[in-house]
């Protein structure tokens, strides 16, 4: 089903100003505008109060953060996360997740997996929720500087 243009928009407003360049992890509107067409890709926008923005909402809507999760059978993928650099620290980041772990719940998810790249303070936040590291790739990836960094694999029963 292809996505509303105000959730890709939506999520593009946090995508612009939440990644650092440096590490190259931001999509472009085309590669989420793809991932959701996908019956498995899940999206959620939070406002800065932490409350789902519904796909269907008023253009005026406020977006502040928003999570994409990919599921196969009873697993869960957090392919994205991400907070608006001026709201951050004030729990945008846990309601994403609390939502996503209720969300995925009734989707009949039992584990959620994620990877992160060694080093990004994100991993306070996984912690945090109970995601527990489980395998690491070495120099997994390359930043913009050339510089590889290793991936790290968490994984969180729910
Ligand atoms: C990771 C990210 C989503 C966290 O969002 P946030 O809204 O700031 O998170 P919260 O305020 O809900 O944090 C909840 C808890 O996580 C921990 N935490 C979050 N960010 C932290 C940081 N930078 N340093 C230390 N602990 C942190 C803290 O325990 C925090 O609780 P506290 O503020 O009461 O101490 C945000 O920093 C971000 O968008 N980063 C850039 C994108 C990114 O790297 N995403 C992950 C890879 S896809």
């Amino acid at each position: 089903m292809m996505a509303s243009p105000a959730l890709i928009d939506r999520i593009m407003a946090v995508m612009g100003s939440a990644f650092d360049p440096a590490y190259g992890e931001a999509w472009n509107r085309r590669q989420i505008a793809d991932a959701l067409t996908m019956p498995n890709t899940h999206a959620l926008v939070v406002d800065a109060d932490g409350t789902p923005i519904p796909d269907n909402a008023a253009q005026s809507a406020s977006p502040a953060g928003f999570v994409l999760t990919r599921h196969v059978l009873d697993e869960e993928e957090l392919l994205l996360i991400a907070v608006l650099p001026g709201v951050r620290r004030r729990g945008v980041g846990a309601a994403l997740i609390k939502h996503l772990f209720a969300q995925a719940s009734s989707r009949g998810i039992t584990r959620i997996f994620l990877e992160m790249r060694r080093g990004n303070p994100a991993i306070h936040l996984y912690s945090k929720f109970g995601f527990e590291p489980i395998g690491e790739r070495r120099n997994y990836y390359r930043m913009e500087n050339g510089e590889r960094v290793d991936a790290i694999t968490f994984g969180c029963s729910i």
